[in-house]
């Protein structure tokens, strides 16, 4: 892949981040449901700009391990509305892991599936990848139902597996295999014919 990474949707534009995305970036990053899926902890306006710097530096995937983020931009208005990132975990197996977080201002309206959905199809046909999963928290119903939507199916649900700010948490594990995508890509395209 080329070192700019661009990629266009319907409504969407995902392309690395720019410096002058922070102000955008810190409306949603400190939010305790974004915050769950980071790396990165950001307590406070420094550590969040720390963690901005790190994801402007996520640009390609050249080593198992590497983390492509991309910003979610909206092409109508070019606003910056979150992000969407692909961890390259295993490069023997061909795995890879999403995560996702939009502003709040931005749910709700179809971007968060547009957005993910770019990017597994990136996964797919670009990193070759054969496996691309996402953690979610038992309770995130937005994001289990965003990955259900695309197609990824609940491959695990821990209970209780682990302590997330003093609470038990709960777990589940989505998963979709390259060639489920492709079929399922290929259903999706006679269904738009036949209602055409
Ligand atoms: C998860 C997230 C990205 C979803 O983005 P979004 O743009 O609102 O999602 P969409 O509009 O594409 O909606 C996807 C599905 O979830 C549903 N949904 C969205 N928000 C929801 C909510 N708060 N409660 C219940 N369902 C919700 C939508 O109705 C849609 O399902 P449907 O088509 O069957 O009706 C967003 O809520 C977010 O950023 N959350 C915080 C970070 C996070 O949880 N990341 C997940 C990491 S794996």
């Amino acid at each position: 892949m080329s070192s700019e990474i661009l990629i266009k949707t319907d409504r969407l534009i995902l392309r690395p981040f720019d410096k002058a995305d922070l102000a955008s970036v810190l409306d949603y990053y400190s939010l305790p449901d974004v915050q769950r899926y980071l790396d990165w902890k950001a307590r406070d306006s420094g550590e969040a700009s720390a963690a901005f710097q790190s994801m402007r530096k996520q640009t390609r995937l050249m080593r198992p391990g590497d983390i492509l983020t991309l910003a979610v931009v909206r092409k109508a208005d070019g606003m910056v509305m979150g992000h969407v990132s692909l961890r390259w975990t295993d490069a023997t197996a061909g795995q890879g892991e999403l995560r996702f977080a939009l502003g709040p201002a931005f749910r709700r309206k179809g971007y968060g599936t547009e957005a993910v959905k770019a990017i597994v199809n990136m996964a797919f046909d670009d990193y070759k990848l054969h496996r691309v999963f996402a953690r979610s928290a038992g309770k995130n119903e937005a994001s289990a139902r965003l990955l259900r939507k695309l197609g990824m199916r609940l491959e695990a649900h821990y209970r209780e597996h682990a302590l997330f700010q003093g609470e038990w948490d709960e777990e589940l594990h989505f998963a979709v295999l390259d060639r489920e995508w492709a079929r399922g890509e290929k259903v999706r395209e006679l269904a738009r014919h036949k209602v055409a």
